[in-house]
């Protein structure tokens, strides 16, 4: 048994001794979750559909660390570069978008704002090759908790606000979500029109795919389903390994993911407060990059 079956027999997929197993239950990842399991998330997560007018695309992973806000800032730039019209979104209390996008710390984020009653059409802030960032801003714990059982209760929370923007069709706004099952991760979700689920080519994110079938499971059965999308992020084409995750990943999905090349230079970009295109301009990782950003760029319906 090859590395890629292995990984996959361990994780319960064995999908070379049971292809039709596999095929019954691929769906986006490659397995619906069950009956059980999709009638306690519904309860939990009621499903609300939203129409809005620019594009969202929201981030989101059950693994921390693996490059979502990295991406967030580097996709920003590389379609703001394409011609589109970019706000890029921290929806993580971490607020790391701030310090990725090298904005100021002096305006005060959503979190505080939205605490306060006040209006984000004043928090966008200009950056990289022009596009607006909109952070999340400095909490304290007791802020962070009564925003968070807020939104529980407000489902609608994101996407009023992103209404009150007032954006147009020719408009993207880039959503970064913290890691794993969370209300920010729900109200992205409510509004997104293409999610790209983040994950690094190891085992511990493999592993994580049936967690978010099952996370995703309501927000797929709404009136206008977002499109799912895998990336996987820092892969190293020198690493046998790397390549053979990747490869194990294709099976789970049942299609390859989209890929974005490990590059020494974006951790440089991050350290520096560089955009991370600038820095990677004729590496593999900008070619994917700008790859990605042109599948985004397609109408809503298509992308
Ligand atoms: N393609 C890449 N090549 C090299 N380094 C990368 C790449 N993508 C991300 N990184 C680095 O990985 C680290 C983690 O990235 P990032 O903070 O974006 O992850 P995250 O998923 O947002 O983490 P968190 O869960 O803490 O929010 C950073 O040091 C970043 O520079
Ligand atoms: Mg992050």
């Amino acid at each position: 048994m090859g590395i890629t079956e292995g990984l996959l027999a361990l994780l319960g997929k064995d999908v070379c001794q049971d292809e039709r197993g596999m095929a019954s239950r691929l769906h986006f990842f490659g397995s619906i979750p069950s009956q059980d399991e999709r009638a306690a998330n519904e309860s939990a997560n009621p499903v609300h559909t939203v129409t809005l007018s620019p594009k969202v695309v929201a981030l989101v992973s059950i693994n921390g660390g693996v490059g979502r806000s990295t991406l967030a800032t580097a996709l920003s730039s590389g379609l703001q570069r394409q011609g589109e019209s970019v706000v890029a979104l921290d929806l993580d209390p971490q607020n790391a978008l701030q310090h990725h996008f090298g904005v100021s710390s002096a305006l005060p984020g959503i979190g505080r704002t939205s605490l306060e009653h006040g209006q984000w059409s004043q928090l966008q802030q200009l950056s990289f090759a022009g596009c607006q960032v909109i952070t999340f801003g400095e909490v304290d714990i007791p802020q962070q908790e009564s925003l968070e059982r807020w939104l529980k209760h407000e489902p609608h929370w994101l996407a009023q606000h992103l209404a009150s923007l007032d954006l147009s069709a020719r408009h993207t706004v880039i959503i970064d979500t913290p890691a794993g099952n969370n209300v920010y991760f729900h109200q992205a979700l409510s509004v997104a029109d293409v999610v790209l689920v983040i994950v690094q080519a190891d085992a511990a994110c493999l592993g994580t795919l049936d967690h978010l079938d099952g996370l995703l499971a309501p927000h797929l059965e709404a009136q206008h389903p977002p499109r799912v999308r895998v990336v996987i992020n820092q892969v190293d084409e020198r690493s046998a390994f790397s390549l053979d995750m990747v490869e194990a990943f294709t099976q789970r999905l049942g299609k390859a993911a989209l890929q974005v090349h490990r590059d020494i230079a974006i951790n440089e970009a991050l350290a520096f407060g560089v955009d991370p295109l600038d820095s990677v301009e004729k590496g593999l990782a900008a070619d994917d990059i700008n790859d990605i950003c042109r599948l985004l760029k397609a109408p809503k319906t298509s992308a």
